[in-house]
């Protein structure tokens, strides 16, 4: 607010200042004999600014009652803290309890479990390590468009509603406004959604890249970043029903093309975190993942592993391991499997390509081989799959024998198809999902704990 000082901008004066004025929330208060110690938090950064409170304030009573949880705004001055681990303090000359709270408040001095935490997902934003991963889940969505930015890429708004399953697996939300109790229904007893509110069936879209794709063979580099849905029941911890992804798309990009810019994305957000985020980086590697910060520097150190589906699915047969599902050429890689090759065996992240085309979408561009897809996937240590892409299909003719082979009707994708027929091009493009990548450079291990609101099965609330 006008006028306001940020905790962190205080933190980093560079000098005393005479009169500031800031506001936050009472982390905590500690009294002494003339004189009442508190920790204010603004959100600004994961410290603190330590006020004093001296018992000549006119309030001194009430700020002698002020709870955890309290909003205050004080005017006083900034001066050289004598305690250890600040730099600044704040002597207050006023001060102003905006809204008090009490000893009800739930985020009291000591640790909770993640799954209390999530049962108030309102007030978390609170607590030092909530408050870290969203200012990182900021930060990331910022160096996201910094990073296609500088390269470039037009940024594309795709629809959030849509007619098509790009991915194919039937995991959509319907979006309808017809009334559930008195349906309008077709000859065959069905219910007729060409009477439905866009004269057609549509739901939540789960990619944004058949229209990103469209960009593409227009402005040739794009990217589409927004919440995608999906409808799967899979009580993981990393999967949600909303989540928001990266789809950079790239005409006149081949697979190679496409593999090098997801490394390269990876790679540059992981510096950026780094770079911009140091106290979070240093709490999460304190209290959520010890390992982080040599993982992180790892992995930027080195080129990702590639491999073939087919060798990938080898050293898995080769390994030795007892693994839950089996693993057999031509199945779908598992998640303990992709586990297994980026935590076990490469010890890095590992981009896996060419994998067998009935485990794949329609779009995917078909090898000589006339078995195999330019499909990617880049695994991760503690995640697993991070990133999917392609080099997509562009000729005609292999598209439409694809698309009936996946039992979808051309003509229903005619806009799609009309790519090929006008000026058709190689291109490619890939998807990073963003909680994904927040989990991977905080170390969180649950998806439920890097998105503000999670949306799971069984679980919507807020
Ligand atoms: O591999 P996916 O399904 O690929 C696509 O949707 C392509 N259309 C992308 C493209 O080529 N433009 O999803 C891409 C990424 C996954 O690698 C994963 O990181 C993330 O999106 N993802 C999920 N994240 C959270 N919850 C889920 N349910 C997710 N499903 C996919
Ligand atoms: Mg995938």
């Amino acid at each position: 607010m006008t006028g306001s000082t940020s905790v962190k901008d205080a933190l980093r004066s560079t000098a005393a200042v005479d009169s500031i004025y800031v506001q936050g929330w009472v982390r905590t208060r500690r009294d002494s004999k003339t004189f009442s110690f508190l920790e204010l938090n603004d959100g600004s950064s994961l410290r603190n600014l330590q006020v004093i409170a001296n018992d000549w304030l006119a309030n001194y009573a009430d700020v002698q009652r002020l709870a955890t949880g309290a909003s205050i705004a004080v005017r006083g001055k900034l001066i050289p803290s004598q305690g250890k681990g600040q730099s600044w303090e704040v002597i207050a000359d006023d001060l102003t309890i905006i809204g008090p709270s009490d000893d009800t408040y739930p985020l009291q001095k000591k640790g909770h479990t993640p799954e209390f935490l999530r049962e108030i997902a309102h007030l978390r934003p609170r607590s030092n390590l909530f408050g870290s991963v969203f200012r990182v889940r900021s930060r990331l969505a910022f160096a996201i468009h910094q990073f296609f930015q500088e390269r470039d890429f037009v940024y594309v708004h795709t629809p959030i509603i849509t007619a098509s399953d790009c991915e194919g697996a039937g995991e959509l939300f319907r979006i309808t406004t017809i009334d559930a109790t008195n349906p309008p229904r077709g000859g065959d007893g069905n219910i007729d959604y060409a009477k439905d509110f866009f004269a057609r069936s549509t739901f939540l879209t789960v990619s944004g890249q058949l229209e990103a794709e469209a960009f593409a063979c227009a402005l040739k580099n794009v990217y589409t970043f927004g919440p995608t849905f999906r409808a799967e029941n899979s009580n993981t911890s990393r999967h949600a029903n909303e989540f928001w992804m990266i789809e950079p798309e790239m005409a006149f990009c081949d697979l190679t093309c496409n593999m090098d810019t997801a490394e390269e994305l990876v790679k540059y957000l992981i510096r950026d975190i780094r770079e911009n985020c140091p106290d979070e980086i240093e709490l999460f590697g304190k209290f959520v993942d010890k390992e982080l910060t040599a993982r992180l520097e790892f992995v930027l150190d080195r080129p990702f592993q590639r491999i073939s589906y087919t060798e990938a699915v080898e050293l898995l047969l080769e390994s030795g391991e007892k693994f839950e599902f089996p693993v057999e050429q031509g199945t779908n890689l598992q998640s303990e499997h992709e586990r297994w090759l980026t935590e076990k065996h490469f010890k890095c992240p590992v981009t896996v390509f060419g994998y067998p085309k009935e485990i794949k979408p329609f779009y995917m561009r078909l090898n000589d081989d006339g078995k195999t897809v330019t499909a990617m996937d880049v695994l991760v240590p503690g995640i697993g799959e991070i990133v999917g892409g392609s080099q997509r299909e562009e000729r005609l003719d292999v598209l439409e024998a694809n698309m009936r082979r996946h039992n979808l009707d051309p003509v229903e994708y005619k806009w799609y198809l009309d790519l090929r027929r006008y000026g058709t091009v190689p291109h490619s493009g890939f998807g990073l999902g963003f909680e994904r990548m927040l989990m991977f450079v905080t170390g969180v291990s649950n998806i439920r704990d890097v998105i503000p609101f999670a949306r799971t099965p069984g679980s919507a609330e807020f």
